[in-house]
Order: structure tokens, then C-alpha cells, then sequence
């Protein structure tokens, strides 16, 4: 297997729960934790601009209504997105894909990307969200990597930017995935834990794919998720993984 030059738990949604997911301030707050990877969740504006949001529409983490593909970045970026969670975050914006690259280079964390397209878009968000993050990450040590549950993005992420890796995101692992897998020349799949079959693992890391688990908060099903040879997860429990796997946030994980 390639080396693998990203830390074995990425902080998920930038900060986890303590903090409005895929913000700014989500970021910055597991840097100051000690994490050195994160994923969030990219799709695009009316006008194209790669925006961090996980749902389709803007309701549950904004104060405003609609798909957000329907709005321009103008609109959307006056929106309050951190209230939902608490008032402490009260008037924090929705970041672009463009201002989590800059912050995370500047402090040397690293990127998951995850292509989540607005239905009907897929291919065109696979393509843009591929060719910003080359061009953001251009000189990077260690590039994003990308990752998505659409095969239509992922396979126009690898039209754009074939030299970037890429992830197939898949909940539960089927046989139809190896497939996929084997055209979208994945170094990684990232699967639902509670849904992962241990015996997978073995067959996965002789095909030499790594294999990564969301979204996982208990410290003994982490535990035991590495000791079945797990790579790598996700985590939300920001504050509690840093205590108990301190060098798991920060390190790279196995090189071989
Ligand atoms: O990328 C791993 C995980 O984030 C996938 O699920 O719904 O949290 O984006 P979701
Ligand atoms: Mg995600």
C-alpha cells in the first residue's frame, strides 16, 4: 500500500459538534485542539462558487430557506449560520471552499473534501470542487483528498484533477463498489463503522485500499476499529479524542 500521509481521525465537519459545522470558526477550533486533518462538506452556489454546507437545502444550519444551488454567493454568504447552534456563534457566516483552503494551509492542517453535489449537479460539481482544490492545494506536501457518495462527481473529480486521490464513499460496502473503486482508482474508501464488516478490511488492504470509518464518538469503538486494522475515522467527539488519542489527531498514520 502507498504510504498514507494523513492522521488515523479527522476532526468531522471541521470542529465536530463544538462548534457550527463547516464554518470557519469549526476549523479553528480543532486546530487549537491539536487536529491536524479535517473534513467538511463542499457543493456549489447558483454562480458556481464551492461553499461548505452539508445538506442540499439551508434550513437546518442557517437562518435561511431553500436549496442553497438556488441562491448566489452574494446571498448566501450574508446568512447567519452559526445561531442554530448556539449564541455564541451567533452571525458566523458560511464559508467558501476558497477560505477553508487558505485557512488550513496557512496553519499546515489537512483536507478531506468531501464532493457532496446538490442533485441534478453532480458532474459539474465534481469537476469545479476538483479543479479549485488543485489549485488551492498547488505546491501542497500533502494534497486533499477527495471523496464523495456520488460516482458521477468523483469520476469527473478524477477528469479534473487526476493526480489528486480520491475516496469512494460508500455506507454500507457492496460488491457493485469494488467496481467503482477499481475505475475511480480510489486509494481510500470511507464507510459507515456500524455497517463495516471486519472480514472487509483484510480483503480491502490486499486490493491496497485503506479504509476509513465515519462518524465515530466512542473512544472503545475507536479503539477497537483500529485494532481490526482501521486506518483512519471521523470524529465529532473533538474534545475527548484529543485526550485519549493524542497522537492519532496529529500524526500521520501507518506509512506502510
Ligand atoms: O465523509 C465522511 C462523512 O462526512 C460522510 O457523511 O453525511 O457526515 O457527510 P456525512
Ligand atoms: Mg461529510
Amino acid at each position: 500500500m502507498k504510504a498514507w500521509p494523513y492522521p488515523r481521525i479527522f476532526a468531522h465537519r471541521g470542529g465536530g459538534t463544538l462548534a457550527p459545522e463547516n464554518t470557519l470558526a469549526a476549523f479553528r477550533l480543532g486546530q487549537s485542539l491539536g487536529y491536524a486533518a479535517h473534513e467538511f462538506d463542499v457543493k456549489l452556489s447558483r454562480d458556481g462558487v464551492a461553499i461548505l454546507l452539508h445538506d442540499a437545502t439551508l434550513e437546518r444550519t442557517t437562518n435561511g430557506t431553500g436549496r442553497a444551488a438556488d441562491l448566489d454567493w452574494e446571498a448566501l454568504r450574508a446568512l447567519d449560520a452559526g445561531s442554530w447552534h448556539s449564541e455564541e456563534f451567533r452571525g458566523e457566516p458560511l464559508a467558501s471552499f476558497e477560505e477553508v483552503a487558505h485557512l488550513l494551509r496557512s496553519e499546515g492542517t489537512l483536507a478531506n473534501v468531501e464532493i457532496k453535489p446538490t442533485p441534478g449537479v453532480e458532474r459539474e460539481t465534481g469537476d469545479r470542487v476538483a479543479r479549485l482544490a488543485q489549485e488551492l492545494w498547488a505546491g501542497a506536501r500533502v494534497p486533499p483528498l477527495l471523496s464523495s457518495f456520488s460516482f458521477e462527481a468523483l469520476m469527473a473529480a478524477k477528469a479534473a484533477a487526476p493526480g489528486l486521490p480520491r475516496a469512494w464513499l460508500a455506507s454500507r460496502l457492496e460488491e457493485a463498489d469494488w467496481e467503482r473503486m477499481a475505475a475511480l482508482e480510489a486509494v481510500s474508501v470511507h464507510t459507515n463503522h456500524a455497517k463495516l464488516d471486519p472480514a472487509n478490511v483484510e480483503r480491502l488492504h490486499a486490493k491496497g485500499y485503506r479504509v476509513l470509518a465515519y462518524t465515530v464518538n466512542d473512544g472503545d469503538v475507536a479503539e477497537r476499529l483500529f485494532a481490526a486494522g482501521v486506518d483512519g475515522l471521523f470524529t465529532d467527539n473533538l474534545r475527548g479524542f484529543a485526550v485519549r488519542f493524542p497522537g492519532a489527531i496529529r500524526e500521520p498514520g501507518r506509512t506502510a
